[in-house]
Order: structure tokens, then C-alpha cells, then sequence
């Protein structure tokens, strides 16, 4: 498993022979590297909710590729209706990929396209196969519903939580969804990348650190191998 870190919620993660892009807003974000959204090419693009933040670049990078998109009902049908192909869900339900397989969980969040479409309930996702599972939360609060994800997927090896605060959860409830995921390998999303959501690097790792837990702050273009 090879993470790829591309700014504020954006990861390119090569899983089960695939390569997935999750929330792929490259060129809404400031502090990221613009040059790098013609150079994917990946075979999923996994959008967790409409927001621009996430969605930025989803139409150029699905139309310039053959990838295929993975999101709720009403995001799939947005895009669709562009001309692009994509593989419906909705919260509480999993399918079997070639990659492996994905379960949509609940974000608590909001959802509605720049342009004011509607982009219904925000997701994660958590994605497995025989080697290892994950779970990328997107934008989310803290909520009780994580204590279901150790109930219903395999133990996961890393999770992939907003930190930033002020829009979703910050670094101490973050800490406390952990617990709830029950996993102590964390990487840190949704943060710095504007003014609302920087961060303290060190005390945040010192948090997780004194939990005996780890939180990975990837910077820009840097690619964690698990
Ligand atoms: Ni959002
Ligand atoms: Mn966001």
C-alpha cells in the first residue's frame, strides 16, 4: 500500500493493483502543486462529498482519464450527466471492487456542489482486501456512529482523519475518533491549506503520542509506503 499525499484532503493510494484518488481539489487549494493534476491517471476517483475543497478537479482529472467514479447516489448521477462514468453507493452499503472492498460509512458534514447542485450526504469510506483496510473519513464531526466500523470491517491498519478543526473535526476529538475506529496508526488531513484550519504540527503529534498513538503529517507530495 503506497499513500500519496496531494494537500488538504487529496490522496492518491495504490491499492490491490489499482491506483485510488480520493477527493481530488488540487487546484483549490493554495498550497498545492497545480502541475501535478495531469500526472495521476488513476483508475478510481473517490469522492467523499461535493464541497469545492474535495471536488475541484474531479470533472477534469475523470474526463482526461479512464477512471471511473465512486460516490454517493446524487454525486455519480452529478457527473454522470457530464458524461461521466461512475458506480453509485449510499451509506451502510459495500460493494467488491477489482482492488478490493469499499463500504460507505456515515460523515457527519454538509454536501452541495460549487455551482449549488446537490451532492446529498457526505461519506467515508473504508476500503480492504486480504492485505489491508483503511478508512478514509472525509470531512467529518466526531460521531458515534465510527464505534461501528471496528463492528462491521476488518481491524484497520490506518486511518486517514480531518485534524484541521473550525469545518470538521479538530485534533482532539480527532483523538477520541481513533479510540472509536480503534486504530492507532493515524495520518492527518484537511489542514493548513487556508487560514480557518493551520494547525500546531508538533503539539498535535505530541497528542497522539502520548496516547501511544501515531499521527503521520505528510507534507505536500510525499508518499507513505505501509
Ligand atoms: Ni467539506
Ligand atoms: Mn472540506
Amino acid at each position: 500500500m503506497k499513500i500519496r499525499f496531494l494537500g488538504q484532503s487529496c490522496f492518491l493510494i495504490h491499492f490491490g493493483g489499482k491506483k485510488l484518488l480520493f477527493d481530488p481539489a488540487i487546484s483549490a487549494n493554495p498550497i498545492a502543486n497545480n502541475e501535478l493534476i495531469n500526472t495521476l491517471n488513476p483508475d478510481f476517483v473517490l469522492l467523499s462529498h461535493a464541497h469545492g475543497d474535495h471536488s475541484a478537479d474531479a470533472e477534469k482529472i475523470l474526463k482526461n482519464s479512464s477512471a471511473k467514479l465512486i460516490s454517493n447516489y446524487e454525486i455519480v448521477d452529478y457527473y454522470g450527466k457530464l458524461g461521466i462514468e461512475g458506480h453509485p453507493m449510499n451509506i451502510g452499503g459495500k460493494w467488491e471492487f477489482e482492488f478490493g472492498t469499499v463500504k460507505v460509512v456515515n460523515a457527519v458534514h454538509s454536501s452541495v456542489f460549487p455551482d449549488g447542485s446537490y451532492g446529498s450526504n457526505p461519506v467515508g469510506f473504508v476500503i480492504y482486501n486480504q492485505e489491508a483496510c483503511f478508512y478514509f473519513a472525509g470531512d467529518t464531526a466526531l460521531t458515534m456512529d465510527m464505534k461501528l466500523i471496528p463492528l462491521t470491517c476488518p481491524k484497520l491498519d490506518v486511518a486517514i482523519l480531518p485534524i484541521g478543526d473550525n469545518f470538521t473535526m479538530g485534533i482532539d476529538d480527532a483523538l477520541i475518533a481513533s479510540d472509536f475506529v480503534e486504530c492507532q496508526k493515524i495520518i492527518g488531513c484537511h489542514f493548513d491549506s487556508f487560514g480557518f484550519i493551520k494547525i500546531d504540527h508538533e503539539q498535535s503529534k505530541n497528542l497522539f503520542k502520548s496516547k501511544d498513538k501515531e499521527l503521520i503529517l505528510l507534507e505536500i507530495d510525499e508518499v507513505l509506503e505501509m
